[in-house]
């Protein structure tokens, strides 16, 4: 992995650009009419809160932001995609999946509430991310087209798709060809959306969202490299989650399957061609310090 000294400092800077916007999506558009009970609404607020890094709504405003867009008009479609990503995370740490206790620093939704609340409030943040996309989203064909970028990216044709592919090759036989599918599909394919709808949102077309969809299938893919990484490198403290869990289930992952130098290699070889997609765009800054700091962050 390669570990330009600034990477990570010109990341700071960004999110001092970006977080307030972040925020101000997600507070905007986190359920606020929702007369549940209370019980779900707090779960979903538990895991929504606890502290991700909100890389896709970054990635969604990077995008918009590189094709002279309207932030604003990014705000559902950030704060939609950060919601299907939590919801993914709820799911992916129950005891049916990856059994895992901590995520973002605190237990996981099922330790600090319950197995049924923890799968109800990933169901609703999954449904409420296309709401917020089709309420919130002016220009009606905008919203469709990115909730359908989003529904083909977060189901079967991605995330879901992935997800199971992903259990069922646990102490299964190395094998390049579907650990590539697995990541691009668990987490490449709603990374890729998020690049794409920040386009769609931000007014562009034809080569530039081709462009945006190039530069998220390999930012994408070498993001999930380098979670693997982190699962046999890091410690708890640096990622908020349990390392050493992908080993212990005998997940098939990059490390264990060209060994970690070359992983590492492989994640800054994805990195180095995605910014070479970003040429034709107006204003691709953010963009580039997202593709550096997925290669350079220790969580
Ligand atoms: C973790 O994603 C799950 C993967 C898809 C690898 P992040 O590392 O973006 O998690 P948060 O949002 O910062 O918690
Ligand atoms: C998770 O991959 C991808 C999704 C949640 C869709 P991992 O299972 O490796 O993610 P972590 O390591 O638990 O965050
Ligand atoms: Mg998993
Ligand atoms: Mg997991
Ligand atoms: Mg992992």
């Amino acid at each position: 992995m390669s570990h330009p000294p600034d990477a990570k400092q010109n990341f700071e800077r960004l999110l001092d650009r970006m977080q307030p916007l972040v925020d101000q999506a997600l507070k905007r558009y986190a359920w606020p009419n929702a007369a549940a009970p209370r019980r779900i609404i707090d779960a979903m607020n538990y895991s929504l809160n606890a502290g991700g890094k909100r890389l896709r709504p970054l990635l969604v405003f990077a995008a918009c932001e590189a094709v002279d867009g309207d932030m604003q008009d990014a705000m559902p479609v950030a704060a939609a995609f950060e919601f299907v990503h939590t919801y993914s995370l709820i799911h992916d740490d129950l005891p049916a999946m990856d059994d895992d206790d901590l995520r973002r620093g605190q237990p996981t939704c099922h330790k600090a509430f319950d197995e049924a609340t923890a799968i109800l409030a990933g169901d609703a943040m999954n449904t409420y991310a296309f709401q917020a996309i089709l309420e919130g989203v002016g220009a009606p064909a905008r919203a469709v087209a990115a909730a359908l970028e989003l529904a083909r990216a977060s189901g079967i044709e991605g995330m879901v798709g992935g997800q199971m592919a992903d259990l069922e090759s646990e102490g299964q036989q190395p094998d390049l060809e579907r650990l590539r599918y697995i990541h691009s599909s668990k987490t490449g394919a709603l990374i890729t959306a998020a690049c794409v709808c920040g386009g769609i949102v931000g007014g562009a077309h034809g080569k530039t969202l081709v462009s945006l969809r190039r530069y998220g299938q390999q930012v994408g893919l070498a993001f999930q490299v380098v979670d693997d990484i982190l699962d046999e490198t890091a410690t708890a403290e640096q990622l908020g989650k349990s390392p050493g869990k992908d080993a212990a289930a005998n997940k098939m992952t990059y490390p264990r399957v060209m060994g970690l130098e070359a992983a590492r290699q492989h994640a800054s070889e994805l990195v180095e061609s995605a910014l070479g997609e970003l040429e034709g765009l107006e204003n691709p800054a953010a963009l580039r310090t997202i593709a550096a700091f997925f290669t350079a962050r220790t969580h």
